[in-house]
Formats: C-alpha cells, structure tokens, sequence
C-alpha cells in the first residue's frame, strides 16, 4: 500500500464516488468500497437481514478502550488492558491498540486507553461473530454484493494492523475452536499419518494442550493466543520446533477455506493445489476464509527449556556478547534447538545496559546436556568484562507443556521491522554481527530480537512447492526490531516511531543481512517499500496470478499483502 496517500487520494475517491453515483449504484468493479452515506451502503433493513441469516450473530463494533469505559466501573484493569486472552474477546481490539487508531485518516480519529474523546479511527463497523460455515459464507456474500471493505480477525495479533479497517464488516473466527488428532488422516487414497486438525481461531495453547493429552506435538508458535490456522501458517509459521520439524507452512497438508466466491473449498496438493501453493507462505488475509487447517503431528517427547538472563554493561559490552553469541549459534544445531535471544535495552545512550533473554529448547535432550550444550558460550560470555548472569533455569518435561503459555502480555503500541539473516553470515563473519547490533543500539533500538528458528529441517525442506519465501531456506535466524511509544506521544514522534525501520534501521540492518534480503512477513514493517520482493522474493508473480483467479475482486486485500499496491492505505479505494 503506498504510505501517506492520504488525503488528496481520499478527496479524489470521494469526488470519483460522487460522480458514479450519479450513473448508477456501486458495485465490484467501482473504484472505491462502499462507506455509510454512499447509496451503495446496505440499508438498515439488508443489515437486519444480514443478522437473521447469521443468528443474531452480526455485532456492532467499537474500539477496545471504548468497550473498557462501558464496563462496569468505566474501565478495564490494567491486567485485562494487557492480557491477550482478555482482549480477544472484544471483537473491536486489535492486541497491539495503535492498529486500532486512525493515525492517517483526515482529520485523525483516536481512542485511547483513559483517553477523554474517542474516534472509531481504523477499527471496523460491524463484525459477525461466525460460529458456522454458512455464517462465514452468508457475510463473504454480503460483503461482495454491496461492495464493502471486508476485515478478518481471529486473535487480533497481526503486527502489520492486518486485521483491522475502518469503514469495514469483520469476520471474526475466533469461534473456531476445535482442535482434532487422527492417527490416519487421508488426501485421496494416500495416508498421510498422523495430524491434527486445528480451527481457524484455534488458539496455540490449545494445540499444546490437546497435543500432551494425546501424546502428539504439532508446529506451533512461542505464543499462548496465536490462531495456528489463521496469519500464522499463511507467513510461514515459524517455531522453536522449526529447526527439527519445519516451518507450519512445510507441515500443512489441507485447508478448508471459503473464498470470495462464497464457495468453501477443500485445499490440499490434489485439489486446487495453486490454492493450497498460496496458502502456505503467500501472506495471511489474501485468499479467503481458512475455517481449519490440517497439520502433520509427530510423537511427543521430552525436552530440555532453558531460560537465562544476561545482563551487558553498555553497548559495547551489548555488541561484544551478540558476537559471541553469533559464533556460537552452531553449538546447538546436534539438537536442532529453537531459540529466541532477545537484546532489550534498559535506558538510552551507549552507556545504558542491556539484558540478553535466552530462551533455548532443546529436544530429546537431558538438563545436563543441554546445560553442556549452552556452557562454552555461557563460560566465554561471563569471561567478558561487564558481562553477567542475572538467573539461569533449565526445565525438563514434554515439550507441549515447555511450549504452552497462559497468556500474551501485549496492549502496548508497537511497530516492528525485521529481515531473515543467512547462514554464510554466522558461519563467514560472526563479528559482523555485533558491529550491526552495536549501530542499531547507537542508533536508539531498544529491542533486537533474534529468533533462531530456521537452519535444520527448514533449509532440508527447500524442495517443498509453497509460497514460502526461498530466504527462508538459507536463514539461520529472524531479527526483528521493534518500536514502541506511549499515548502521551505526538503524531510527529509517533509517525517517526512508524518510520523508524525504514528511516533508520534498515539501512544499517542491510549490512548484516545484504540489500535485497527477506523478512517473514507476519512480523514486520507495513511500510516496507517493496514488499512484493522483501515478504515473497521471487513468488510474486504467481502470487498475484492465483489472486486474480480466487479473488478477482480483491474481496481480500490487507497491507503488504498480495494485490495491495492496488489500493489505498485503507483497502478502500484502488489508487
Ligand atoms: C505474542 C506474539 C507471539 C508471536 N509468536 C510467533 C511465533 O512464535 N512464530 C510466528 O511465526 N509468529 C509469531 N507471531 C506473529 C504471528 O504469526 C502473527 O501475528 C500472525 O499474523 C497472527 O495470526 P492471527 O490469525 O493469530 O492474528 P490476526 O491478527 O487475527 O490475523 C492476522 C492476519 O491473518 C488473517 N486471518 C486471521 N484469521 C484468519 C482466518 N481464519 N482465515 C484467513 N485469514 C485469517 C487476518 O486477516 C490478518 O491478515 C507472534 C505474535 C505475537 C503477538
Ligand atoms: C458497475 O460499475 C461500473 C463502473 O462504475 C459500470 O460500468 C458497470 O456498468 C456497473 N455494473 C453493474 C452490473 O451495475
Ligand atoms: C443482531 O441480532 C441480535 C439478536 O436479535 C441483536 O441482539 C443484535 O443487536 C443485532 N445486531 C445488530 C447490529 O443490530
Ligand atoms: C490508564 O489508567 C490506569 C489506571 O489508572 C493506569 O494504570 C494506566 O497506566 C493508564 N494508562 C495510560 C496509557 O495512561
Ligand atoms: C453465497 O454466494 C454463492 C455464489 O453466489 C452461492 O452459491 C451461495 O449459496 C451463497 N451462500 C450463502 C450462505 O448465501
Ligand atoms: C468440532 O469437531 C467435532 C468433531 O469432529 C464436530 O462434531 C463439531 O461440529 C466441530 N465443531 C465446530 C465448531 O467445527
Ligand atoms: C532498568 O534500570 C532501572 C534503573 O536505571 C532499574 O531500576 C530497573 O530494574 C532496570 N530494569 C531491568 C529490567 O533491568
Ligand atoms: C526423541 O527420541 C525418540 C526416542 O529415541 C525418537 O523416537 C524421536 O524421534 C525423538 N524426537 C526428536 C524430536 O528428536
Ligand atoms: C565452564 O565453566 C565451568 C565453571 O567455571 C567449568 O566447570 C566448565 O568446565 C566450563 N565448561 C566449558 C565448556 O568451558
Ligand atoms: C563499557 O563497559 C566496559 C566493561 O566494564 C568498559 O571497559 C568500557 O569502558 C565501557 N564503555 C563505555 C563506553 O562505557
Ligand atoms: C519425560 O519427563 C517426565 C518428567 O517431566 C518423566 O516422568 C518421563 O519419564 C519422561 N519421559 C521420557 C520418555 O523420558
Ligand atoms: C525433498 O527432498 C527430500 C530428500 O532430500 C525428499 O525426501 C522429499 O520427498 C522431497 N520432497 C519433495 C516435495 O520433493
């Protein structure tokens, strides 16, 4: 979507709207969607019909700090303010609030948690509350019948604001509960062993949870409330299980997905397999509904987790300890290991402190090895001068219960850019890495968050036929940096907060990870100038092929994603 566009192109959608009016109502082939006030917008009459063919199921919707001042004593607490499984449960709220406001919109429309005034800004109209397939369908149908900006939402996660519209009608899958293993799941004729069958707003933990109870593990995210088979395996889907088993996207074998159309399909590598090519790694949001996805399940086992705080004096001290971490990434690959290693900054300038979170999963692996495993880094990083352990704690038990989490803590505003960093990097030029990470403090990051979660059975996995980003294949790791600001801030510093990445970040990120790399596109930056080659390299053009085929009216358009160059910041008018 092209940034900023903001208020000439709104005027001249506006005035190109006026002018088809005049000829005849708007319909798929207008320029722009239909928003109150146009002829084209449904009447209060054809949404009470909407609401009879979903049961009752068609809610009005309103940004998440405007239902807390509804509550009971006028607000959330603080706890529910932040708590994912909390904020999932208002249709309107986005995880992250800031995608909730209309920053761009003209004037811009806010609400804020405390906040005195409060605007709609890009949170959506209404929102069906599917609980059927048929609910699904009816509001696919009435969305493209009358024209209107279509949002979808299972856990409100997305950090690209993917999940959210102003003007728009949800379709929520939060309802989509159902997590289902079989020990022999069919395509055709052929057994494709054991899966798992997860709802399109399954949330991670219940994979977890059912998988212990059933001696399974499947693919999944570090997460408590990420929806399996919502954004997340149409990125990529990556895991600390990654390493040993794949991407999500390697291990999906079938969608059930409605589409534009209205129809609900069947996906798999025998039926609509162009669709099923897209699904996996083509972007989330950009071809249908997935009412569930069926993944490959292994046997589970035990492993060894491990958390160890590190505390590093200054940015110097902070750079010094990601070099050695980047020659010692490979210590770990005899496991296949998952780990997220996060720098977090505690103040600004060069001589504030970092902590270094490492958080390490190592499977089929006993404490004493894994501790054995991690001591030649340990034992070099505590040799380094301003470097020290804060806590060390290493859990054995099956790895559904070491991946399970109760919760999210988000409700914060934040913004992130990232970029797949290849294998020849770590192996080649180890020190290239602090001097990058040592620029980004420098230059005011205060997260780098690395997620080792490629190498091993991802790179195997390259002859796979999906829309997986090929970088994917030679990566070793995932950083991703991240922007935060608090409500007090202006629109001047929030726009520089949003602009962060691409201003400042990348630049310097390019030298680390080269000047045409990927990024995996669930956690990254919206305003990424060429998203068509940074998110989907080379896959584009097919990418946009089976778009034009399954939704030749760009029912399903979202930032970054696939057909979006043409349209507007807001999907709503095509530029
Ligand atoms: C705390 C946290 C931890 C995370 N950890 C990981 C991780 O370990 N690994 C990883 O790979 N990613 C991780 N992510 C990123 C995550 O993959 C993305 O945020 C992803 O978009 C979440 O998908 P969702 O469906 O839950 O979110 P939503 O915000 O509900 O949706 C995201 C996108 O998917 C679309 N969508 C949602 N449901 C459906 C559906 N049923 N059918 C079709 N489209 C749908 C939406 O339209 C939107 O475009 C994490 C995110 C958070 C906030
Ligand atoms: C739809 O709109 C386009 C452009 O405004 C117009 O040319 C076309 O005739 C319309 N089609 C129908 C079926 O109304
Ligand atoms: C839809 O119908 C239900 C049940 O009749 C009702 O409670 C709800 O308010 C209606 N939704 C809208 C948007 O009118
Ligand atoms: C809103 O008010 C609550 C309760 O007083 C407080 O804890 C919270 O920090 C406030 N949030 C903001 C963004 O001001
Ligand atoms: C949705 O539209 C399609 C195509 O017009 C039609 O086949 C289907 O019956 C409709 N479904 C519902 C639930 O309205
Ligand atoms: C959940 O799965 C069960 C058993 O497969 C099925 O009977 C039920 O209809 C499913 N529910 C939903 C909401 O899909
Ligand atoms: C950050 O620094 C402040 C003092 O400068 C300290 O009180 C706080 O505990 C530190 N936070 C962390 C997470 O280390
Ligand atoms: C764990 O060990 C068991 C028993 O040796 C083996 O069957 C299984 O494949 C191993 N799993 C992984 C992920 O290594
Ligand atoms: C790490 O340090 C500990 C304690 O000093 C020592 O016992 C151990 O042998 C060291 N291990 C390695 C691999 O250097
Ligand atoms: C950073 O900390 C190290 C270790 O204590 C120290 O030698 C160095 O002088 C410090 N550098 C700065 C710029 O503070
Ligand atoms: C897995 O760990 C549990 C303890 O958490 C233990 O009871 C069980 O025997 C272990 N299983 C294997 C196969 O090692
Ligand atoms: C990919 O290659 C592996 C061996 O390297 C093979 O086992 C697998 O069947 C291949 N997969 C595809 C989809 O070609």
């Amino acid at each position: 979507m092209k940034p900023l566009s903001s208020s000439l192109l709104f005027l001249l959608c506006t005035l190109l709207v006026r002018s088809q009016e005049a000829v005849s109502a708007l319909n798929t082939t207008s320029r722009c969607r239909n928003v109150p006030g146009n002829p084209g917008y449904p009447s209060a009459a054809e949404w009470d019909a909407l609401n009879a063919t979903v049961s009752g199921r068609l809610v009005t919707v309103v940004p998440s700090a405007k239902f807390c001042a509804s509550l009971a004593g006028g607000a959330c607490t603080e706890d529910q303010w932040t708590s994912a499984q909390f904020r999932a449960t208002i249709p309107g709220a986005m995880e992250q609030p800031n995608w909730e406001q209309g920053y761009d919109l003209t004037p811009p429309s806010l609400c804020l948690q405390n906040g005195t005034t409060c605007g709609q800004g890009d949170v959506p109209l209404y929102s069906v509350e599917a609980e059927t397939v048929a609910d699904i369908q009816a509001a696919v149908n009435f969305s493209r019948t009358h024209n209107l900006r279509l949002a979808v939402k299972s856990s409100g996660h997305d950090y690209l604001g993917r999940s959210t519209a102003p003007n728009s009608l949800l379709i929520r899958t939060r309802n989509f509960q159902n997590v289902s293993f079989s020990d022999s799941f069919f395509i055709g004729s052929t057994d494709m062993g054991s899966t798992v069958t997860v709802g399109g707003g399954a949330f991670a933990q219940s994979m977890y949870t059912e998988g212990k109870a059933n001696g399974k593990i499947g693919v999944g995210g570090s997460a408590a409330t990420v929806c399996i088979a919502g954004g997340w395996v149409q990125g990529a889907g990556h895991s600390a299980l990654s390493p040993t088993f794949g991407l999500g996207a390697d291990n999906a074998l079938e969608f059930e997905i409605v589409v534009a159309s209205g129809e609900l399909l069947k996906v798999n590598q025998n039926s609509y397999p162009d669709l099923f090519y897209a699904l996996r790694g083509g972007g989330a949001g950009s071809w249908g509904i997935i009412v569930s996805a069926t993944f490959h399940t292994y046997p589970t086992f035990n492993a060894t987790h491990s958390v160890i705080y590190l505390a590093a004096e200054n940015d110097t001290v902070t750079a010094s300890l990601a070099t050695l971490h980047a020659e010692h990434i490979f210590d770990w690959d005899s496991v296949h290991a998952g780990q997220y290693f996060w720098f977090l900054k505690n103040g600004t300038g060069t001589s504030a402190p970092s902590i270094l979170f490492l958080d390490t999963y190592m499977p089929n692996t006993t404490v004493e090895q894994s501790q054995a495993l991690l001591a030649p880094f340990l034992n070099a990083s505590l040799a380094l001068p301003g470097v020290a352990l804060v806590s060390q704690e290493f859990t054995y038990g099956d790895i559904n219960d070491a991946l399970y989490q109760p919760d999210d803590n988000v409700g914060t505003n934040e913004v992130l850019g990232s970029r797949l960093i290849p294998t020849s990097i770590y192996r080649d030029s180890p020190s290239t890495v602090g001097k990058v990470y040592e620029k980004l403090l420098e230059n005011g990051a205060a997260e780098i968050l690395g997620h080792l979660v490629a190498g091993g059975k991802v790179a195997e996995n390259a002859n796979i036929s999906s829309a997986v980003h090929p970088a994917w294949r030679t990566a070793k790791t995932h950083l991703v940096l991240g922007s935060e600001w608090d409500d007090s801030a202006s629109l001047t510093e929030i726009n520089q907060a949003r602009h962060f990445f691409q201003n400042v970040q990348v630049p310097i990120l390019e030298e680390l990870a080269g000047p045409n790399a990927g990024s995996y596109s669930n956690e990254a930056d919206v305003l990424e100038p060429a998203f068509q080659t940074t998110f989907f390299g080379p896959n584009y053009d097919k990418l946009s092929a089976i778009k034009q085929k399954y939704d030749p009216d760009d029912l399903f358009i979202v930032g970054a994603g696939v057909g979006s160059e043409r349209w507007d910041e807001w999907g709503l008018c095509r530029v």
